[in-house]
């Protein structure tokens, strides 16, 4: 008795769906340039972090920032964590998280990969898009802040 097989290929969408917003304070709930994050000695060597930034004012509550700090050395690195591809986070949590430390962090989705230094998709469905960068300082205190936007 032979087997027929039959494969169905179902192509991804190649082009990024979401070119909108370009810049990350386009974004819902962007923060303010001064807000404090976390101390840079929570974030360890090589640690990427999705953290989340509560809004604040008055109102109803609105959806939390969604973020990812990326530390290498007494450098930190952040972005919406934004899928260029879909517009979707790169992970649902923490643990699903996939990064390489210093080198690149991937989207768990269909993982497209991001390099750690300036966010720009390598490989994937969305090559030469990137992340949203944000800036971010560690002010005296050591707290790692949003930054000013030139930064
Ligand atoms: S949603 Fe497709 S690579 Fe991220």
């Amino acid at each position: 008795m032979s087997a027929v097989l039959t494969m169905i290929c179902i192509k991804r969408p190649t082009m990024p769906l979401t070119s909108e917003p370009t810049h990350w304070q386009a974004l819902p709930n962007a923060p303010q340039p001064g807000t404090p994050l976390l101390a840079l000695e929570a974030l360890q060597d090589g640690q990427a972090l999705m953290h989340s930034v509560a809004s604040v004012g008055a109102g109803e509550p609105t959806k939390p920032f969604l973020m990812l700090l990326l530390r290498s050395g007494n450098t930190v690195k952040a972005y919406a964590n934004r899928c260029a591809h879909f517009g979707v986070p790169l992970a649902a949590r923490q643990d699903l998280l996939i990064f390489t430390p210093h080198t690149s962090i991937s989207c768990n989705v269909h993982y497209a990969r991001y390099r750690w230094e300036d966010g720009l998709c390598v490989s994937g469905d969305c090559e030469g898009e990137s992340l949203l960068s944000i800036p971010v300082v560690v002010n005296a205190q050591g707290m790692v802040c949003i930054g000013p936007d030139s930064v």
